[in-house]
């Protein structure tokens, strides 16, 4: 043993000693990136797709939504009987529809929303002048507003709530009280959970097929094509 200690005091073994040192080095680093990658993922996992809050309880924007799942666009939406064969609006208005993408791949397997699902409603003026655009309308870069709709079951009364955020500069966005409109309608006409499933193409049928409409909704189908009933795609 001793004698192979002496041999090692040779220029052999500074060279085992330094690669050892840099092996060591190598590992430590791989270890730091290793550790930061899974900081960061974290991060953007909370931060983009499953709800987060500021310390006051507003909703913090996230700010990746253009990069999730794109449900739907609606045009000139209007929700009021009276008002619907009438009016004309002079600026028309596009509703773009988002959903995480986690939340999506959970529908699609099951036709429910899991917890901690974020849809966004995006609310862009329509152009028609502009380019080699000679009819129809395009979407204005110009935001007239934001919206969201959130699950989260042990946070909200109802297990969902809304926020409002003005622009997609916003840090946090608004939440709208229970009293408010919002919730009344969704829940009484929305065909899933609280949602207007019955206008995302995508998803209609997967919802449809596995028997997750509300009760609201069945009625609502029954009274609107009595023949028929549900399920209505079969
Ligand atoms: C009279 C009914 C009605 C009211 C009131 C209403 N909504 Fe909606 N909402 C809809 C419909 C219909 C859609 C589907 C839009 C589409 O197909 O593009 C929708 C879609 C949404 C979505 C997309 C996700 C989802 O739940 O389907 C959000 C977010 C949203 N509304 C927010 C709000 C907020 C915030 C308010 C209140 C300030 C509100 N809504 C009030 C009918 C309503």
């Amino acid at each position: 043993m001793l004698s192979v200690n002496i041999k090692m005091k040779t220029p052999a073994a500074d060279r085992f000693i330094a690669f050892a040192s840099i092996a060591a080095l190598g590992m430590f680093t791989l270890t730091i990136s290793f550790v930061r990658a899974q900081a960061f993922t974290t991060a953007s996992a909370s931060g983009s797709s499953a709800p987060s809050y500021s310390k006051t309880g507003e909703l913090l924007f996230p700010s990746k939504y253009r990069e999730w799942i794109y449900l739907s666009s609606g045009i000139d939406m209007n929700y009021n009987p009276k008002s619907a064969s009438v009016d004309t609006p002079s600026h028309s208005t596009f509703d773009n529809v988002f959903v995480n993408p986690e939340s999506y791949k959970t529908f699609l397997d099951s036709g429910a929303w899991p917890d901690k699902t974020v849809l966004v409603l995006e609310l862009r003026g329509a152009q028609n002048k502009g380019s080699i655009n000679q009819s129809g309308y395009y979407q204005s870069s110009v935001l007239k507003g934001i919206e969201m709709h959130v699950k989260d079951e042990t946070r909200f009364p109802g297990k969902w709530a809304f926020f409002g955020f003005d622009n997609d500069n916003d840090v946090s966005g608004k939440l709208i009280p229970q009293s408010a409109s919002c919730y009344s309608c969704h829940s009484e006409h929305g065909a899933v959970d609280t949602t207007f499933v019955q206008f995302y193409p995508t998803l209609l049928g997967i919802a449809d097929k596995k028997g997750t409409f509300s009760p609201a909704y069945r009625k609502e189908l029954r009274a609107a094509v009595p023949a028929k009933a549900d399920p209505i795609l079969r």
